[in-house]
């Protein structure tokens, strides 16, 4: 009897021990993989020039940057959840013009006009308690194929259109295609969704990290705010809870020679635009700011918008519709997201050189301007299970094109003809040409 008492104190004590030397943390087995070994580093854009972030191993050091000449340690970026993504991020913001290195690799200088972008969107592996792409096959989910084949561009800036993560349940074991598979917001599922996968291409260029509405606050948003967010984080008093709505972010790229601005690029965060659980209040803020924002931009220079849910889409048959229809918009929370739309809309009438650029659906299309709306193209399909064609009526309107597999666009500018598009497939093979970013045709063979 006493034996047995004995026993089960014994088992409480190292449990409770356990759980105080690690907080539970010893159930979980992280997988660091490469971090180990090698930092994961990256640049992005901001409208103050760019951050360096990198990802090293939980107890590691952040990396020394080398910035004109000058070496200073980067700064943690510590999570808002730490038991969720353990290794340690580092960060150090620079400004446009800056000699920035980490070792032997040297980074595009920031605000510098790029010449070749590579846009891609919707990338993740959808794993959901009612739909699960085969993850472990490169075929059903070529997100790393696209990545390498779109490095072989050489690009001097990567955009991003958002939806980076979709693992969003458990895989049953008797699944083979996706068996193993982590999921949930945490550092497991972003590496095998994200990091690994993206590695060819996130070594080429900066990037743009448009935020999708798979990382909404009820979903990852807290994974895209800690390794995406465009400010770098004050460490007295680091983001406490996913913020539902960043700030709209004006990028501006100058020439090199003249040092004028050359291109705009305007990013909005519409993650949670959908949301039923968003204030009208959190949506005039959203407005304000894209308001201010345009008041800068004028028609003599090229303009991106970039936003996760297009405008305008070639139409569907039946059941969704574009974000700026009503009907899609939550119906007590729509004014000032239809105001946002139809400000968009109507930069098209002031902007004869603006083209939008958009993920969601998960496909390529192209929508040229008409009766002043602007240039809608959508490249969603990065990787993420493909949209059926049949879901839209792709016959309506001559000018629209569509290309219902998996793929990738590379934009390149030539001073004498300005930017046009190239559409390429997983393997790399063209499939669409589209001049100065409107009309998209097949290439002449
Ligand atoms: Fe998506």
């Amino acid at each position: 009897m006493w034996n047995r008492k004995l026993r089960y104190a014994a088992a409480i004590v190292v449990v409770f021990g356990l759980f105080l030397i690690d907080g539970w943390g010893f159930i979980a087995k992280w997988n660091l993989g490469d971090v180990e070994d090698r930092p994961i580093v990256w640049q992005q854009l901001t409208p103050g020039g760019g951050i360096v972030r990198a990802i090293v191993a939980q107890d590691a050091e952040c990396p020394i940057i080398r910035v004109n000449g000058k070496d200073y340690p980067m700064r943690r970026r510590p999570p808002a959840a730490r038991r969720a993504f353990p290794p340690r991020l580092c960060e150090f913001p620079v400004t446009p013009g800056q000699d920035v290195r980490i070792d032997d690799r040297q980074f595009t200088r920031a605000g510098r006009l790029p010449k070749k972008i590579v846009v891609l969107g919707d990338t993740g592996c959808r794993v959901t308690y009612y739909e699960r792409q085969d993850c472990n096959d490169a075929a059903e989910w070529p997100f790393a194929k696209i990545a390498k084949e779109a490095a072989k561009h050489d690009p001097d800036l990567v955009i991003h259109l958002g939806d980076y993560h979709y693992r969003e349940a458990a895989c049953p074991d008797s699944i083979g295609g996706c068996k193993g598979s982590p999921w949930g917001d945490n550092w497991e599922t972003w590496k095998a969704d994200f990091f690994d996968p993206a590695a060819p291409l996130l070594a080429t260029a900066p990037w743009i990290l448009v935020r999708g509405n798979h990382e909404d606050c009820e979903r990852a948003g807290a994974g895209w705010l800690h390794f995406f967010a465009p400010w770098v984080q004050d460490q007295e008093r680091p983001d406490p809870n996913c913020r539902t709505l960043t700030p709209t972010q004006l990028i501006e790229l100058r020439t090199g020679t003249k040092n004028e601005v050359a291109l705009r690029i305007l990013q909005l965060d519409t993650a949670d635009a959908e949301s039923k659980y968003i204030d009208e209040e959190t949506y005039q803020d959203w407005t304000t700011q894209l308001d201010e924002k345009l008041e800068k931009v004028d028609s003599e220079v090229v303009s991106f918008v970039l936003l996760h849910q297009p405008l305008r889409s070639v139409p569907f048959r039946k059941g969704t519709t574009p974000i700026c229809e009503k009907g899609r918009v939550p119906v007590n929370k729509g004014e000032s997201l239809i105001k946002t739309c139809d400000a968009i809309l109507g930069l098209g009438k002031k902007l004869n050189r603006l083209t939008v650029f958009s993920g969601d659906t998960h496909a390529f299309q192209s929508i040229p301007s008409s009766s002043g709306t602007p240039n809608q193209l959508i490249v969603g399909n990065g990787g993420t299970k493909l949209d059926p064609e049949t879901k839209f009526d792709v016959k309506e309107d001559a000018r629209n094109r569509t290309y219902f597999d998996f793929g990738f666009m590379v934009l390149e500018r030539s001073e004498e003809d300005g930017w046009k598009g190239q559409v390429y497939s997983a393997g790399g093979d063209l499939q669409l040409v589209c001049e100065d970013l409107s009309e998209c045709k097949k290439p002449e063979s």
